[in-house]
């Protein structure tokens, strides 16, 4: 008998097609991110349905206060780390700022990388729109595309704040607009990020493609989280979106006194751990 508080134990690889039967069959898709081997290596152990390799590293693996620096080098660095350690989960790569956006054939060129030499399985763009025209192009290449609307953390000097956007009809229905885009475009899934969660149910009762909501409310298809985030690493980070799953920053900081004062205090290492 399976435990309620388990997830289903299946071995079956996730790809697009099984993200869109998840969305059909009314079934939770589960995402978070990585950016290195280990964490990918435990979140696919976990049963996570979609890895995202976030260009959120920016940020809270390298530091920055914002997304805008990542490069693409850095991000097919990420990428190839994470694919390296995933067998189940799909793995979605990040477009870092600019890489997609001067002109199809780049954006393609650089989808492309995160696909053969990160050996991503899908990418994605922050966007509307004015981005369908690129997204049709990498689709059309073979190349699965996930959407992102709502709060674009790549336009952060654009917004000044990353405060909850569509709170006003227009802004609303123009991020409506980019979802449709997306989906128009060929896109397999629209991440949502911190909009309403009415705006977030109407944008998902619309799409045929999944809706992957982040601070976005309880009725979008799937939910994502920045995993540092959620395990409680970043101790000045505590917006009402994200639930602490686990408390790291106090755990790492414990232990790392206490290997401190046994080196200081010659209690480690003993005998038994000696050659
Ligand atoms: O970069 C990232 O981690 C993301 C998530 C917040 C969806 O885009």
């Amino acid at each position: 008998m399976t435990r309620p508080n388990q997830p289903p134990k299946t071995d079956r690889k996730v790809t697009t097609l099984r993200l869109q039967e998840m969305k059909v069959a009314k079934e939770k898709i589960s995402a978070l991110t990585a950016y290195d081997f280990l964490t990918a290596r435990l979140l696919d152990q976990a049963g996570i349905d979609v890895i995202l390799v976030g260009d959120s590293a920016s940020m809270v693996f390298a530091g920055n206060d914002t997304t805008v620096p990542m490069k693409m080098d850095e991000m097919l660095y990420h990428v190839r780390v994470v694919t390296r350690a995933v067998k189940r989960a799909l793995v979605v790569a990040d477009m870092p700022f600019m890489s997609y956006r001067k002109s199809p054939d780049e954006a393609l060129g650089n989808a492309a990388r995160l696909m053969q030499d990160g050996m991503a399985e899908a990418v994605k763009m922050e966007g509307g729109r004015s981005l369908a025209p690129i997204v049709e192009r990498v689709v059309d290449a073979g190349i699965p595309v996930m959407g992102h609307v709502g709060l674009q953390p790549q336009s952060i000097h654009t917004y000044g704040t990353y405060k909850t956007r569509g709170l006003d009809e227009l802004e609303a229905e123009k991020i409506i607009d980019s979802a449709r885009a997306f989906e128009a475009a060929g896109a397999f899934a629209v991440v949502i990020e911190k909009v309403p969660q009415d705006l977030a149910r109407r944008i998902t009762e619309m799409l045929k493609i999944p809706t992957i909501g982040i601070g976005a409310g309880l009725n979008c298809d799937g939910q994502i989280l920045v995993t540092p985030d959620m395990l409680g690493m970043n101790t000045q980070f505590h917006p009402r979106f994200v639930r602490k799953y686990a408390k790291l920053s106090e755990d790492m900081v414990k232990a790392f006194t206490h290997y401190h004062l046994d080196v200081k205090g010659r209690k480690f290492p003993t005998e038994a751990e000696s050659y």
